[in-house]
């Protein structure tokens, strides 16, 4: 994770953001530290990037690459307001003992946010922020299986507010983000689908970070919540409306750094 030092909406790149809505600074502080105290309490251990001026949006630490094992992707930003991150994020990677291995210059990806393991595979979504090209580079890279996901709503535009695995049969999902054939995608990957409503999806369900039975969400309705108890989870809710006025939510506030990929093959 990455403390909000120096967050802010200063740039619009996604629908939810608007210059004029102002962040307030000390709100972002406490909410940040309760995530970070709520995910603790769950069993979670955390490592901190520092904060870098002129990067608001690098507390959304999903965006940093892709972890499997002791290798780190880096991003290829889609938008070049984002492009500055990357060399905190490398440097720290580096300084922790991750080997680097960089995608093309000339594809996107947005790290986390848009691939998120399930099983055996990388699902990974394309279309506003990560290109489907970049998938092919991902897999060569990592040596991961991935699979494609096409993103149908732009207010849904990485695929982490559209999908959250929840352990090896399960997960939440938004399907009206996706396009028809990622529909089938997931149905196929995924034995028993949460899935949420437009308006539930809307509110970032979806970006919930899962540590072991808790599952953190930015907020819960009481279906969702009843389903997730119902499989033993327990569900905690941290407010983060101050980093929803950037789109971002709860799990684009943190990186998996305990992630190791599947091989390519293995079922
Ligand atoms: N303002 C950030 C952006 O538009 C929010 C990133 C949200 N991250 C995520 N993993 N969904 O890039």
């Amino acid at each position: 994770m990455c403390p909000p030092e120096h967050f802010g909406v200063l740039y619009e790149i996604n629908p939810w953001m608007h210059r004029e809505v102002l962040v307030d600074a000390d709100r972002a502080r406490e909410q940040w530290a309760n995530l970070k105290a709520t995910l603790e309490q769950a069993g979670a251990e955390i490592e901190v990037l520092e904060a870098a001026p002129d990067q608001p949006d690098i507390v959304f630490t999903a965006n940093a690459g892709i972890v499997n094992g002791r290798q780190f992707v880096p991003s290829r930003f889609m938008h070049p307001e984002r492009e500055g991150e990357v060399p905190f994020d490398v440097a720290w990677f580096e300084q922790h003992g991750f080997t680097v291995d960089r995608l093309p210059d000339h594809v996107h990806h947005e790290g986390a946010g848009d691939a998120l393991p399930f099983g055996n595979v990388l699902l990974s979504g394309y279309r506003f922020r990560s290109d489907a090209a970049s998938h092919a580079y991902l897999s060569r890279l990592t040596g991961a299986a991935v699979r494609s996901v096409e993103l149908a709503d732009e207010r849904l535009y990485h695929l982490d507010l559209t999908f959250c695995p929840l352990d090896g049969r399960r997960a939440i999902v938004a399907p009206d983000g996706w396009d028809r054939y990622g529909r089938r995608v997931v149905e196929a990957l995924v034995p028993e689908l949460l899935v949420l409503d437009g308006d539930d999806a809307l509110a970032f369900c979806a970006n919930s970070v899962v540590v072991g039975s808790n599952v953190i969400m930015p907020s819960c309705p009481p279906t969702v919540g009843r389903q997730l108890e119902a499989w033993g989870f327990d569900v905690a809710v941290c407010d983060v409306s101050e980093f929803l006025k950037a789109g971002g939510a709860c799990r684009c506030l943190t990186l998996a750094l305990d992630v190791t990929l599947g091989p390519q093959g293995a079922r």
